[in-house]
């Protein structure tokens, strides 16, 4: 027997048995000794498998290849780093513009992967990293799948986030699979599966160490075992009568979730499952409907932006942060640094004594015990997070964050202080939200060392950060600072130093308009409810609230250099009720939640007034150069307020509505 120990790099079965000669330029098909075919995707050109028009079609190739001369099972892998598939082209996808071509897309995968479900020959799909949506399809239709045991297995079908379905025979064979529940739970949200989550609900026959993937997936393709199925109930509510209640049940979430119904994916997903057996195909006015749909078309806009972001955070020629300092171990500071050790860094964090640091190491355990399952891992993390009261990191960082209080003198006395003990080419960083960095700068020896990098509150749950430029238009350190922030998992937005930056700069002027409503005799809940309707995640005044009133009236003062604040907001800071942290504001506060009345009928058009003042400041920080241009200001404004992803972001929507199209050229695509 010729044991393949890895054939992505060497042809070791070439002597033990006749090859199909590869006529194709993404797969490569090598059979063993033993009778088996081992099948791997490595898409040409590309560092990750996305599953193109021509890469399905030499699919199709390869299946008459081995149906001409059939193995004695099939093992399906990837041979990139990354993982397994990430999914069908999103550029294919966003370029449809007939019914016909939507129909046909789905049809593609559809019919294939019906075609290798049915081979008869034994398949298995083999999976590392990521295996997502199309790709999830395609290991679906094997007759099992094996994840690598590793941090880096992530199982989902998250189409429902790009605004569309699993066409490609995910609805049919995932609740076959899993059962209907667990199988709507992740078609509905696109939630994640790790390997243990994996295997716990058989969406994999096994969590496999890397080391042991390929024995392992030799015994099992060969093992003759049934293919799993969903049993009990799970199985039963897939079945007419009971799949009516889990229908019922998820219909129920759905419109919880979304009341207005800005989202069609999710009612569409469990129609298609429900009464078409998860094909699309057979209910082509819905397929035509949500693959057309101005949804659609805007969540995979906003999907672009992310690429776009993302892009700004690789690395390039930067030198790489591995280690970093904070200094202040507040809200933010002590948050920050949680979350950089959480990502692997190895951090220091100092404040003015230990006791004050005590509370960020507490936050800090509670966040790793939720993130991270294993006890290990959480361990691991906690060790990396080293409290530093006398600052002795300072001198071994590749980064220093200064997150103390926002009061300029106090951050330039820290900074002479630091400034010498920083070892040569270490990078410093402010997270100040209002001071100007050409201020701080003031006094530094080597100013262009000091950039912004401004997280937000709470810093592990919001995705964006904004990195201020460096000095006299000196980019090497923004690029280094985004490259820290795209190590660390956060989406890097490149800004100029202005008042509020973009995202306090659109939020203010919404904020007060909230409050003018107020002022005019609506309630909090009105107001709040009128704008989660539009699809924000949290109403403005619940979010002044949260921010803390205090701040919001001198943010008001500073970035919407109104004469007068709302009267609400003044009340309430006169006496003293600044919000969630001293349990009244337009809230009262209990356990962290605010203590909400029933909402009244809210005027005509009162979200669309409440959010014109943002749009309109997101409008001018685009004309004043504050970010590169209006579709970096969609993406800062949704991804750093959670503004209404379906809109496709406050000036897409305002300027060019449905019609309009980002430029792949434009978006930093990762291929
Ligand atoms: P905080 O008041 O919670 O924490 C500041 C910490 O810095 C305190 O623990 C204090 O003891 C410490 N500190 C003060 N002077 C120090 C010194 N010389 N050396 C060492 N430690 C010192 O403040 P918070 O809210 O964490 O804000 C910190 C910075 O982050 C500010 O620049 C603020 O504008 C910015 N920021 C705050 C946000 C928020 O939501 N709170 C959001 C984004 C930025």
């Amino acid at each position: 027997m010729t044991q393949i120990s890895d054939s992505r790099h060497t042809d070791a079965s070439a002597d033990a048995a006749p090859r199909d000669a590869d006529p194709w330029r993404h797969w490569r098909l090598e059979r063993d000794a033993d009778g088996l075919a081992w099948l791997t995707l490595d898409r040409a050109g590309s560092t990750v498998n996305t599953l193109s028009r021509e890469v399905l079609a030499e699919l199709a190739a390869v299946l008459d290849a081995l149906t001409a001369r059939p193995p004695r099972g099939l093992v399906i892998r990837s041979a990139k780093p990354a993982g397994f598939a990430a999914g069908a082209d999103v550029d294919e996808f966003a370029r449809l513009d007939t019914p016909e071509a939507a129909r046909a897309l789905i049809a593609r995968g559809w019919d294939l992967y019906a075609r290798l479900a049915g081979v008869p020959y034994p398949t298995l799909a083999l999976i590392h990293g990521h295996c997502l949506g199309g790709g999830l399809e395609l290991a679906l239709a094997c007759r099992y799948r094996l994840v690598a045991d590793a941090p880096d297995t992530t199982l989902a079908l998250p189409e429902v986030m790009l605004g569309i379905f699993p066409g490609w025979g995910g609805m049919l064979r995932l609740p076959a699979l899993i059962g209907a529940p667990a199988a709507l739970d992740m078609m509905l949200t696109g939630r994640r599966c790790d390997a243990r989550r994996s295997a716990a609900l058989g969406l994999a026959d096994a969590r496999v160490p890397t080391r042991l993937l390929e024995q392992a997936a030799r015994k099992t393709v060969l093992s003759g075992r049934r293919p799993r199925r969903a049993r009990g109930l799970p199985a039963l509510l897939n079945r007419w009568p009971l799949n009516a209640l889990a229908a019922a049940q998820a219909r129920r979430r759905i419109a919880q979730k979304d009341p207005q119904g800005h989202y069609p994916a999710p009612p569409a997903i469990i129609t298609l499952w429900q009464r078409h057996g998860g094909n699309a195909l057979q209910a082509p006015a819905l397929l035509e409907s949500i693959l057309a749909s101005d949804t659609a078309r805007n969540l995979v806009r906003v999907f672009r932006l992310q690429e776009r972001l993302k892009a700004y955070g690789k690395a390039g020629d930067a030198a790489p942060v591995a280690r970093v300092h904070v200094v202040g171990a507040g809200v933010m500071g002590g948050d920050i640094a949680a979350w950089c050790a959480l990502r692997g860094l190895t951090v220091t964090l100092q404040d003015q004594d230990a006791a004050r640091i005590a509370p960020a190491l507490a936050r800090a355990g509670k966040l790793y015990a939720r993130r991270l399952k294993d006890r290990r891992a959480a361990r691991a993390a906690f060790d990396r997070l080293v409290p530093d009261p006398d600052g002795h990191g300072i001198a071994r960082a590749d980064l220093v964050i200064e997150a103390i209080v926002e009061q300029l003198e106090a951050k330039r006395a820290l900074y002479r202080s630091i400034e010498p003990r920083l070892k040569p080419g270490a990078l410093l960083a402010t997270n100040t939200s209002s001071l100007s960095l050409k201020d701080l700068r003031t006094g530094l020896a080597q100013p262009s060392r000091l950039v912004g990098i401004h997280f937000f509150n709470p810093v592990a749950s919001m995705p964006l950060v904004e990195v201020v430029n460096g000095h006299d238009g000196d980019t090497a350190a923004q690029a280094r600072a985004c490259a820290f922030v795209g190590a660390i998992g956060k989406l890097p937005l490149p800004v100029r130093d202005a008042p509020g930056f973009l995202v306090n700069a659109v939020l203010a002027p919404y904020l007060l308009e909230a409050m003018r409503a107020v002022d005019e005799g609506l309630a909090p809940e009105t107001v709040d409810a009128a704008l989660t309707a539009f699809g924000m995640p949290m109403g403005p005044l619940e979010l002044a609230d949260t921010v803390g009133l205090d701040v919001a009236l001198a943010a008001g003062r500073q970035l919407a250099g109104q004469a007068e604040p709302p009267r609400c907001l003044a009340e309430r800071v006169g006496r003293g009720a600044l919000g969630r942290k001293t349990g009244s504001g337009f809230y009262a506060w209990r356990d962290g939640k605010p203590a909400r009345r029933q909402a009244g009928p809210a005027p005509e058009g009162l979200a669309a007034r409440l959010v014109a003042p943002l749009v309109e400041q997101a409008r001018r920080q685009v004309e004043a150069g504050v970010v590169q241009d209006a579709d970096l200001a969609d993406a800062g404004v949704i991804f750093g307020t959670g503004y209404a992803p379906y809109t496709g972001g406050p000036l897409h929507q305002h300027t060019s509505a449905s019609q309009h199209r980002i430029d792949p050229g434009d978006t930093g695509n990762p291929d």
